[in-house]
């Protein structure tokens, strides 16, 4: 059966999402603002939830077309085959949506419409009054943009940042989705050392690990199209079975995470251990003034506190001085770090070599990549 996909994602990153998904055999990639378009079976459905690192959910197109008004709205939303997904039984929330540079724009309204509009298409079909909604959750979300409306089936349930292996959070942890992110555009490889000297509860380190080690990030954890009666869990259980044989223990891969905070390092130790990665990571409680190489080579990643969340807007720029004086340009050395902050240059002392604007959920970031 070939569907038709969008991936919502954190804007910035749809380009590395594209990446993934012709690596794992989508067609059809496409990309737009925050968001990347393709095609593909139950397979690649189960394989891109399995896999992805740097996407947010996966969502079946149900249909597109345009809508300037709440009629065309609600003919254009019944006009689609339904019943292909939603069985009698089943229960169809419409989860959410948001709309943009478009004649329709209250969301609740919209909502509303298009619920209606499926109940009739499906009460015409099943020949039924109402709906118990008792059976397997098909959630639907709608986007408009420039008044073409998609309309989704999400697949993923849990967001796929959700990796399943952080249980509590620290006070400010950087989301699954862009530590993995970090670590791609860090380039990093399965021979690198990785270092975080402020990695609060491990994620960047975990990510690394997981990366290097080709572990699939969504491979202990289940998604909602387990249960759609339209995909056969023979396909989960060989896409699983895939995910499993790619993983590779015999790279050399490690890792050095430290933090000043004593409790955020045994948080990072217990995430490690449940990412299944704890042998790859060692962690230590240290202030960022006493860090050191531990080896020869090696990649720093790493997210300082922000000013506004966690310490004073002067101290975080002290710590930006420090970390300028700690991540010496020395060859074999390359150092990342993402912070919202304008001066973040001014303070490190040194232009970076390259930067790229990403967005920590709504707060802009850029990541300045030293690596010359
Ligand atoms: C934004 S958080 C990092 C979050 C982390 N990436 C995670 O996933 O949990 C910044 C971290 O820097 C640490 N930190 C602040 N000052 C430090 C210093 N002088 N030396 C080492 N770590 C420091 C904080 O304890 C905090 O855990």
């Amino acid at each position: 059966m070939n569907m038709n996909f969008v991936v919502p994602c954190l804007m910035g990153l749809e380009s590395l999402i594209a990446d993934e998904l012709k690596e794992l055999g989508a067609e059809d990639v496409r990309c737009e603002n925050a968001r990347v378009f393709f095609s593909g079976d139950e397979h690649i459905l189960a394989r891109a939830n399995i896999c992805l690192r740097h996407a947010e959910r996966v969502q079946i197109v149900v249909g597109t077309f345009i809508a300037k008004t709440f009629e065309e709205l609600f003919q254009g939303t019944k006009a689609l085959p339904w019943e292909d997904w939603i069985l009698k039984d089943d229960e169809f929330p419409i989860k959410g949506g948001y709309s943009r540079n478009s004649a329709l724009f209250s969301i609740s309204d919209c909502q509303s419409i298009i619920k209606k509009a499926i109940v009739e298409r499906l009460k015409e079909k099943y020949k039924l009054p109402w709906f118990n909604e008792t059976g397997n959750k098909y959630a639907i979300e709608f986007s408009i943009m420039k008044d073409e409306v998609t309309l989704t089936i999400d697949t993923s349930g849990a967001g796929l940042h959700k990796r399943g292996y952080r249980l509590k959070a620290n006070d400010a942890p950087i989301k699954e989705t862009l530590a993995a992110s970090l670590c791609t555009l860090a380039r990093l490889r399965p021979y690198h050392t990785l270092y975080d000297p402020m990695c609060g509860s491990g994620t960047i380190l975990i990510e690394g690990a997981m990366k290097a080690l080709n572990i699939a990030p969504g491979i202990s954890r289940t998604f909602a199209a387990e249960k759609f009666s339209q995909i056969d869990p023979k396909v989960w259980a060989e896409e699983r079975t895939r995910a499993q044989d790619l993983i590779n223990f015999d790279f050399e891969f490690h890792a050095y995470g430290s933090d000043i905070d004593a409790n955020a390092i045994e948080l990072a130790k217990e995430n490690a251990r449940r990412a299944g990665v704890e042998k790859r990571i060692d962690f230590e409680v240290l202030d960022l003034k006493d860090w050191v190489h531990k080896s020869e080579k090696g990649t720093v990643i790493c997210n300082p506190p922000y000013g506004e969340r966690l310490l004073d807007i002067n101290a975080a720029n002290d710590l930006y001085k420090l970390m300028g004086q700690k991540f010496q340009s020395e060859r074999g050395w390359a150092y990342y770090a993402i912070s919202p902050s304008e001066e973040f240059e001014k303070y490190f002392g040194k232009k970076a070599d390259k930067r790229r604007k990403l967005y920590n959920g709504m707060i802009k970031c850029q990541v300045y990549m030293y690596f010359k």
